[in-house]
């Protein structure tokens, strides 16, 4: 994108305040970056700065803002070929009857093309400027899934899965093939050198890798320097599994930290069922959480306490969990944390703070930029940083949200966050790029 300026209303959240809004301001972007973010006054100043003329000027009527680009922690992009599908089942039920057998199918290539082209294209036009992907066991299907995420222009990390342990036999590799496949897997993407896409290391979860494997993905990302994702504590049944699989252990959270990978580059989805000492060791270790409350909702698994966490000093972003959440926007993970949240709230005490959609919207922004490791480039306006952004308009004609004379504008954005949908996100950049 050429450089330009864009005169209007602004909105994004910094470390102090979950949500500012920016009235009558005007953001300069030039080379991917954000130049400047000032009041509209400075615009002849920013002009002659950035070496613009008027007609590089984009200007939001009322009813238009600019925001960042949403985060999507925790995305499984091969499972988006059954989501809305297939919840009547609890988790590990559902792993074994619907999962497994659905992703041993990205053995075929042009099966995962299919999937994984509709599923960038969906997550990108809900928004989501960066995904953090689960894709399969499968390499050539996983490198397939880079391509198509290059091709489209979205910021990622992308996760060859791993799982060598009590996994079916028509879905498993065996402990040497999961080490070299990954190895594989992560040489070639960083190879590419492409800036905006990451290879991710994936245990799938505890239960589904050995020991060894597990010790040899926290040493691949040591040596690397990779960010980490996997899943736990998201079911009873499944920390139960996990204690009688390795007694060992001290809790759930210490199976992973014995491996090594429990890191500051870490992000692991859902955590509801975390003790404080979990909890303690993930802030101590820079580990973030990855909060999924649709797949929380709709596999049973239960709610996840987000002030908690954030109580606790431990990094929080928000995921789809696609296909667990069946919901591919982040503007659902948005509605469905705050009211989750309102849920928890009905048992504690009178002076419990709820989750606002205020929070909410940094959670899904610049929440889940620290939990990847990403805020140095994303999450918010902040100058310097890559303009990964979306140009909103609840004014879009037949659309879901209805603006009136009364509203405000701290209205308008509360309306598109429980009421807005891709209809009204006009425009997607990331990295100063229109990728939509
Ligand atoms: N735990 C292990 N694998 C999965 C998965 O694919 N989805 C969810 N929600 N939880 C998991
Ligand atoms: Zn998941």
């Amino acid at each position: 994108m050429a450089a330009k300026i864009f005169y209007g209303t602004l909105c994004h959240s910094t470390a102090d305040d979950p949500m500012v809004i920016l009235e009558d301001h005007i953001l300069g972007v030039k080379n991917g970056k954000i130049q400047l973010v000032k009041d509209s006054s400075y615009l002849d100043e920013a002009l002659s700065e950035l070496g613009l003329q008027e007609k590089d000027v984009k200007y939001l009527k009322k009813g238009k803002f600019l925001m960042p680009g949403l985060i999507d922690t925790h995305i499984h992009a091969s499972q988006y070929v059954y989501t809305g599908t297939a919840m009547e089942l609890h988790l590990l039920d559902w792993l074994k009857n619907y999962t497994y057998p659905i992703e041993a199918n990205f053995e075929d290539l042009k099966f995962a093309e299919d999937v994984y082209q509709k599923a960038v294209k969906r997550v990108l036009k809900n928004g989501t400027t960066t995904a953090c992907y689960f894709a399969t066991i499968h390499v050539d299907a996983t490198l397939k899934l880079c391509d198509i995420v290059e091709n489209a222009g979205q910021r990622a990390y992308i996760g060859k899965v791993n799982m060598d342990a009590y996994s079916p036999h028509y879905y498993v590799e065996t402990t040497q093939e999961s080490k070299e496949e990954t190895e594989k897997f992560v040489t070639k993407i960083l190879k590419k050198n492409n800036p905006l896409i990451k290879p991710v290391i994936t245990p799938r979860f505890a239960p589904n890798c050995t020991l060894e494997l597990s010790k040899y993905l926290g040493h691949l990302a040591k040596q690397y320097d990779l960010p980490i994702q996997s899943h736990i504590s998201e079911t009873t049944d499944e920390v139960e599994w996990v204690k009688e699989l390795f007694p060992g252990s001290k809790h759930y959270a210490d199976v992973y930290d014995q491996c090594n990978l429990l890191t500051d580059k870490t992000v692991m989805a859902h955590g509801v069922y975390l003790s404080d000492e979990e909890l303690k060791l993930f802030k101590s270790t820079g580990t973030g959480i990855s909060h999924c409350p649709n797949s929380n909702l709709s596999l049973r698994s239960g709610m996840m306490d987000a002030r908690r966490v954030l109580d606790m000093g431990v990094k929080l972003g928000l995921g789809t969990d696609v296909s667990g959440g069946y919901h591919p926007s982040m503007l659902d993970a948005i509605r469905t944390a705050v009211q989750v949240s309102n849920v928890i709230s009905l048992d504690m005490h009178t002076d419990y703070k709820s989750l606002s959609h205020r929070e909410a919207f940094k959670l899904a922004t610049l929440g889940g930029s620290e939990v990847l490791g990403l805020s140095d480039k994303t999450g918010n306006f902040e100058v310097g940083k890559e303009f990964d952004a979306l140009l909103v308009d609840t004014t879009v004609v037949e659309g879901p949200v209805d603006i009136f004379k009364r509203d405000s504008t701290d209205d308008i954005i509360q309306k598109f966050l429980f009421l807005g949908d891709d209809r009204n996100i006009q425009e997607v950049y990331v990295a100063g790029k229109q990728v939509l």
